[in-house]
Order: structure tokens, then C-alpha cells, then sequence
């Protein structure tokens, strides 16, 4: 099946910000009309919180959030309530305001030994969308570090090379700490795929990974090409500003 990349600039991170969220209703509404329930990865980091945010004021009612089932695209291996958890951010900035029953929650849990809870999220992942999904969440949410990482899928790791697993953990040096990632093979089956980028500092990496030669090892945000469905990159015009 054809799979279709947009890029689409807006000129602040706000208004990134509000696009993102249309596409998230019409998302979650299209996925609810037809199997009458929405799954969404979320990305962690600082970008996305303007959405969620946003999600959060103006969408409270917009959304059956009863039919939302909310996972993580990775997670930092720290408690779930320590500053740089994304569980803590998206919990904070969206479900702690709209009404998602909490057993349609499924954070990525760290309180286990980093390999364990990568086994154990693959369970849970199994048993939401079976043993051998064509597809998977209705909408995949990502970031962009400014090295062209995604998820916690960094630059020259072994979490790269992952082929069967859908789940991993690994020690990030960048990162300096234990990171669990969904693996580039299991991202690529979900349904739509919408990548947030803002900032100048995104600017030569996004231009790089968007028209720049295929270097996935280097540049990992690279390894995502959905298997099917669209791929969006949301992009304020100074991330944008190299892309011309
Ligand atoms: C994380 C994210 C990560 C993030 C990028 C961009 O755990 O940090 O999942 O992949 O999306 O690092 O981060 P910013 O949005 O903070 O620039």
C-alpha cells in the first residue's frame, strides 16, 4: 500500500500545536467510528507538551476519552513520578484532565530490572493488539532530537538492529541512563504517524533527515517508513527554516 509523507509548516509551535490536535480528534473519532476504540503512542520529551496541552483545554469533550487506550512510544527508566518520566509529563499535561478509565492506560513500567520491563511491555502490547498485528495503534506520536534520533531509538545502538523484538531496553550513554524503546519495526505498523518537530536547533538535522541521503544508523528517525498509512511531520517554521 502506498504510503504518503506530509510536511506540513506552520509558523509557531503553537500552531503546531493545534493542527497536531485536529489530527489527534479526527484520528481518534475515524478509529472510534470504526472499531470503537483509539490507540495512541505518545512521544515523551519537551515538544510535545504544547499538544497535550492543548488536547487537554480545548478537547475535554470533543473525544469519547472512555475509548482511548494510551501507550508509550519510550520511556525513561526512572519512577514513574520523577521529573523526567514521560509517563509523569503526559500524565500531567493530558490524563489527569480528561476521563480515561486507568486500567486503558498502559505506561511502560519501570520499576523493574530495564530488561524485564521491556519483556513485560511487549506482553502488554501483545495482548492489546495480538501476536501478529498488520497494524497497530491508530495514531503514533514522535519526536525529533536534534541529533535525528526518534523514541529512544539514538545514533549508532544496538536498539537499531532490533528486528523481532518490539520492545527494547538499552543503556543510552547520550542519554546517560537505561532507556525502553519501541524498535523501528514494531513503529512502522501503526496506522498514522504524526512527528512533531520545533525549534531552530531541528533545523539542519530535519533538513538532513527529510532530503538528506539514507543514513538510518546516523540519523534513526530515518528508519521510520510506515508499512502502511500516512506519515505527517509537523513542523514550526524554525525547525523548517532549512527546508527549502
Ligand atoms: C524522549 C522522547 C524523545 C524526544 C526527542 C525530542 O523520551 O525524550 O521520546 O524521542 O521525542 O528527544 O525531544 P524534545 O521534544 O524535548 O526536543
Amino acid at each position: 500500500m502506498r504510503v504518503t509523507r506530509h510536511i506540513e509548516l506552520y509558523a509557531t509551535p503553537f500552531e503546531v500545536a493545534e493542527h497536531c490536535a485536529e489530527h489527534f480528534v479526527t484520528a481518534a473519532k475515524a478509529a472510534i467510528d470504526a472499531r470503537g476504540r483509539f490507540s495512541v503512542a505518545f512521544a515523551g520529551g519537551a515538544t510535545p507538551r504544547l499538544l497535550y496541552e492543548h488536547l487537554a483545554e480545548r478537547y475535554q469533550n470533543e473525544i469519547e476519552w472512555e475509548k482511548v487506550f494510551a501507550f508509550w512510544g519510550d520511556e525513561r527508566c526512572v519512577p514513574l513520578d520523577h521529573p523526567d518520566s514521560n509517563y509523569r509529563m503526559v500524565r500531567e499535561t493530558l490524563l489527569d484532565h480528561v476521563v480515561i478509565p486507568t486500567f486503558h492506560i498502559f505506561p511502560m513500567m519501570t520499576s523493574d530490572d530495564p530488561q524485564r520491563s521491556a519483556v513485560n511491555y511487549e506482553g502488554t502490547l501483545r495482548e492489546f493488539f495480538g501476536d501478529a498485528p498488520s497494524t497497530t495503534f491508530d495514531l503514533l506520536l514522535l519526536g525529533m532530537g536534534d541529533d535525528g534520533h526518534t523514541a529512544s531509538l539514538f545514533p549508532h545502538t544496538s536498539a537499531l538492529q532490533a528486528q523481532q523484538e518490539w520492545v527494547v531496553a538499552h543503556f543510552v550513554d547520550k542519554a546517560k541512563g537505561w532507556r525502553l524503546t519501541l524498535t523501528a519495526p514494531f513503529l512502522n505498523l501503526a496506522r498514522q504517524t504524526l512527528v512533531l518537530v520545533t525549534g531552530k536547533t531541528k533545523a539542519e538535522r530535519l533538513k538532513e533527515v527529510l532530503s538528506g541521503e539514507y543514513d538510518p544508523n546516523r540519523l534513526p528517525i530515518q528508519r521510520i517508513i510506515p508499512i502502511q498509512g500516512d506519515i505527517t511531520w509537523a513542523v514550526d517554521r524554525a525547525a523548517g527554516s532549512a527546508l527549502h
